[in-house]
């Protein structure tokens, strides 16, 4: 099977949960540490191996692929002044790598913003990335290592694969939710290994009461071309929104899909809260690593 190259990184949200610091910069460009959240994002997916990146935004979002762009006249200047090395540091993005961007047009939805990547990615198999989640880059390589575990998964069995980690009770209510096909195994995987388990489907933002697991949908997945099928049929549910997890549950009922037991830490950093706790975190993992 064909390597998965291609990944989604809807960016079109508004970030009402991080007002005022959302007002005028995209809250994906808000710091974690001494970077923009979304860096951390677009490297988890070059680690592993992605080529195209996909951003679904609009208007207010266009300073994000200026994020991924070559700024020239900053070049210049910093090369002028003799700064290459911190030239060089701006231009990380590997050579191979693209970045671009495509509108959304009407803001349907998460399950609407992956389907305005369709002219994009085309007949390819791709992963999708969301960018309040952000994984743990500081725990050796395991924040790369869930996708691409993914991936083989994926090239191994043709399964679609999403990523969950389980939630504590009160977050229950923020997040997809995961109903296994057979829970008696998922205890058994310990932990700083990743596991694949075959799922019934998932409910959207279950009470406590109603969900049928604690396992949350992380934000990664890697998906068979056919999403596009079933989301260009989905209808708004759940908040009003073309649901991303509606798709799924189609695409289960014909061809199966897995999940994946997250290994390391995830950072949410579209909730304030947590978002202050994460870039606490990464501060101070950078301050110590630069002692
Ligand atoms: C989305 C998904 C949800 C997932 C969550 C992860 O919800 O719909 O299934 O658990 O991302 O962050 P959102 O946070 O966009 O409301």
């Amino acid at each position: 099977m064909k390597k998965i190259t291609y990944a989604v990184i809807p960016v079109a949200g508004f970030g009402t949960r991080m007002l005022p610091l959302s007002k005028s910069v995209p809250k994906e460009l808000l710091p974690l540490g001494n970077r923009p959240a979304i860096h951390y994002v677009v490297e988890e997916a070059i680690a592993a191996g992605i080529k195209h990146i996909v951003l679904v935004g609009h208007a207010q979002k266009s300073a994000i692929e200026n994020y991924f762009d070559i700024n020239a006249e900053l070049d210049t200047q910093l090369r002028h002044k003799g700064k290459d090395e911190l030239a060089d540091s701006l231009n990380w993005l590997p050579d191979d790598v693209t970045v671009s961007m495509i509108r959304q047009g009407k803001a349907l939805g998460l399950g609407h913003a992956v389907l305005a990547a369709q002219p994009i990615i085309g007949e390819h198999n791709f992963a999708v990335l969301l960018p309040d989640v952000v994984l743990d880059p500081f725990n050796t390589d395991m924040s790369a290592d869930n996708l691409a575990f993914m991936i083989n998964a994926f090239n191994e069995d043709g399964h679609s694969q999403i990523l969950v980690d389980e939630v504590a009770d009160e977050d229950v209510y923020k997040y997809g939710i995961a109903k296994l096909t057979d829970t008696s195994h998922v205890n058994d995987v310990s932990d700083g290994i990743n596991a694949s388990f075959g799922v019934v489907g998932f409910v959207e933002k279950p009470s406590l009461e109603e969900a049928p697991s604690k396992l949350a949908v992380v934000g990664r997945y890697v998906f068979d071309n056919k999403i596009f099928d079933y989301l260009a049929h989905t209808k708004a549910s759940v908040g009003g929104e073309i649901q991303l997890t509606d798709a799924i549950d189609a695409l289960i009922s014909k061809y199966g899909v897995n999940v994946t037991i997250m290994r390391g830490d995830s950072y949410d950093a579209g909730d304030m809260r947590s978002y202050m706790q994460a870039f606490v975190y990464f501060a101070q993992q950078q301050l110590a690593n630069d002692e």
